[in-house]
């Protein structure tokens, strides 16, 4: 079942109001809320004091109205008389600064009494509501995430690096620790990378990004134990913030959870701009869905501006329900919004909901009740439809862990590389799937490996397979530079892709942060000639390879910058520099064309088209992200979905904001 609701504190109002929030859920066509998950200092309001009456009264409220709930555990946000037992509850930060209490995600992940404490209010959660009809799952937590550098880290840290390398003799080797001396000769020597100690071994600083990540799932996994014990009908989700969150390992993060859920907001007070860039929370979904390669629910979903201390620009007429149709459009199997009525107190007064501060419906609402209707209608055909994308983006973790630690280039950020680079693909109405280097890719076309720094020999041998079986492999600067330890391999770069790439970097050039270089494309087949080269220039000498553009500046111009080389059924591409996003999207045009892969419908650039699957039935959802009213040509036979079915032929009109979900056939 599709399911569409909201995120509810009715512990911030009066019973009172209880009823009358049930029935506007209800007429808003809500079938799900999200409750009680910062609840924790009302569910125990002391010490081994459990009170589950009020959240009972309230679930049997949205109940009567058909609504069901799914439980957050309250861990993100515990309670003064927790946090008072013990300083070493709270996380260190890299400065060594020890978190005090007054906001939320101040515990330290390490920390047992915290786990005991988290362990028990769950427990008793599940005992409550393991056979309530009315429950139907559990999201732990809040939005994991943060590193704490705490004693109680360290010394789980050493614990941790003592299992990944059995041997001190063999920690010291690949971390290089000759180097300045560093030779460990116990593992409490061992530190955390913390600013104190100045720019660390890559090595150690690396493996501690690596622990920080762990330690979240092994805490979330001590919390689905219990869960998946105690309530085996239920299902257990996270919420979790998409391609941006950079400190943890989402792959692995997801491995443990039925589905991913996540939370995506484009106007909030850190983004204060008039446009929102719509490829921004594309990709946060296709990262979404890729992490377990299966459709995700979308558990918080703006409905208002958002902010802490600033309003947010308000979202405009229309926004909201196209927001949440893009995110159906990438995969999303529920829509939640965050959150009900806006808090009056607390740190989130100008995080607005569905309703504003006085309660009664406005315009938000009406235009969410509105697409309620239409998920009445259409929301059975949609669920568990398929996306079926022919090209996939590698996403490494451990690179861009890496890449945290050196950054390389003041101009170079990985998840900005990644982004200009699936912008391009984005722009072209082409679906995206987001997989990790070691997935298996035989089912696409094309691959793109933005900057995979880090590549181990399974790695190699992934991509290697996938050439070898007809793939097009496209790999960018500052690929293969290191091993699994955070060194530099002692070959040739691109190291292991080196023979694939049928390439040698012989020298590269990190570019001033004020001068860029050009690039001249030298084959025929190529829509555009010269662009500009920007940040760093991987000076290239083919070995193998075919030459398909050229620097065209400075002492290395008419050096090899872009290289294609044959390999066995497939081609590997090497681009040895970054540029505008017109370079990208030339150059992704040129590779799609080589790949035969074409859009589903041609429509203005304003306009976003996705698909979905259902059986062999083909659903398609034509966004418009601009203020304008756009035709789009429509060839073949549809019917409109949101509109009785409709047939439409012709030229589509789609109105400012506005969105089409029509079927094929
Ligand atoms: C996150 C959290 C919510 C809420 C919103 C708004 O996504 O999950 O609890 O705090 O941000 O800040
Ligand atoms: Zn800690």
């Amino acid at each position: 079942m599709f399911r569409f609701g909201v995120d509810y504190y009715p512990e911030h109002w009066s019973e009172a109001r209880w009823e009358e929030d049930a029935r506007l859920m209800a007429e808003a066509n809500f079938n799900v809320v999200r409750l009680a998950e910062f609840a924790w200092s009302k569910m125990e309001p002391e010490n081994g004091i459990f009170d589950f009456q009020w959240l009972d009264r309230a679930i049997d409220i949205l109940a009567l109205h058909d609504i069901k709930a799914i439980l957050g555990t309250p861990t993100a946000s515990p309670p003064p008389w927790l946090m008072s037992k013990q300083e070493d509850l709270f996380r260190v930060d890299q400065d060594g600064r020890r978190l005090t209490y007054g906001n939320r995600r101040e515990y330290c992940p390490n920390n047992s009494l915290y786990h005991d404490l988290s362990r028990r209010i769950v427990l008793k959660m599940a005992e409550h509501y393991h056979d309530h009809p009315a429950v139907i799952g559990w999201q732990i937590d809040n939005e994991f995430g943060d590193r704490c550098y705490c004693s109680i880290c360290r010394k789980a840290f050493q614990v941790w690096l003592c299992d990944r390398y059995g041997s001190l003799e063999e920690l010291n080797e690949q971390w290089g620790t000759a180097f300045w001396s560093h030779v460990y000769t116990d593992w409490s020597e061992i530190p955390t990378p913390l600013n104190t100690g100045g720019s660390p071994n890559p090595g150690l600083a690396l493996d501690f990004f690596r622990f920080a990540s762990d330690s979240y799932i092994n805490y979330q996994e001590m919390q689905i134990n219990v869960l998946r014990e105690m309530c085996p009908g239920h299902f257990i989700t996270h919420n979790l913030m998409g391609f941006h969150y950079k400190f943890l390992n989402y792959f692995e993060l997801a491995k443990d959870l039925d589905f991913v859920s996540w939370d995506i907001y484009w106007r909030t007070q850190w983004n204060m701009e008039a446009d929102v860039d719509p490829s921004w929370p594309a990709l946060g979904h296709d990262t979404m869905r890729g992490l377990k390669g299966k459709n995700f629910w979308v558990m918080e979903q703006q409905s208002g501006s958002g902010g802490w201390e600033l309003v947010s620009v308000s979202p405009r007429p229309g926004e909201l329900r196209l927001w949440a149709y893009q995110s159906i459009a990438h995969g999303a199997d529920a829509i939640i919004f965050f959150r009900w009525r806006t808090a009056r107190f607390g740190t989130e007064e100008y995080w607005h909901g569905v309703l504003d501060h006085h309660g009664e419906p406005g315009r938000r609402y009406e235009e969410i009740r509105r697409m309620g209707a239409e998920i009445n209608e259409i929301g059975q055909l949609i669920h568990g439809s398929q996306i079926q994308a022919p090209v996939a983006f590698l996403l490494s973790y451990d690179s861009r862990f890496a890449f945290q630690i050196q950054g390389n280039n003041p101009r170079f950020s990985y998840p900005e590389h990644f982004h200009d680079f699936y912008r391009a693909f984005y722009n072209q109405q082409v679906l995206v799937d987001i997989v990790t280097p070691i997935s298996d890719l035989s089912q696409y076309k094309l691959v793109v490996a933005p900057a995979l720094h880090i590549v181990t020999e399974e790695i190699a041998k992934n991509l290697e397979g996938f050439v070898r079986g007809g793939g097009v492999l496209v790999v960018t600067p500052r690929t293969g530079v290191k091993d699994e330890a955070n060194a530099v391999v002692d070959q040739p770069l691109p190291g292991l892709l080196a023979e694939l790439c049928g390439v040698k970097v012989e020298e590269y050039c990190s570019l001033p942060i004020d001068l860029d270089n050009g690039i001249q494309f030298s084959i025929n087949d190529f829509p555009s000639t010269s662009h500009p080269a920007e940040v760093w220039c991987d000076l290239l000498q083919p070995k193998g390879a075919k030459v398909i553009a050229r620097y065209t500046q400075d002492y290395f111009a008419g050096t090899p910058a872009i290289t294609l080389n044959d390999y066995g059924e497939g081609k590997a591409v090497y681009m040895g520099t970054m540029g505008k996003p017109t370079l990208f999207e030339t150059f992704a045009g040129w590779l799609l064309d080589k790949v035969g892969v074409k859009p589903t419908l041609l429509v203005p650039k304003e306009v976003e088209v996705g698909e979905r699957w259902q059986g062999d039935r083909r659903i398609i959802f034509l966004l418009n992200h601009s203020e304008a009213t756009q035709e789009i040509p429509i060839e073949g036979r549809y019917i409109d979905l949101l509109n009785e079915s409709t047939p439409v032929e012709g030229i589509l009109m789609i109105p400012p904001r506005g969105v089409f979900v029509l079927q094929e056939g």
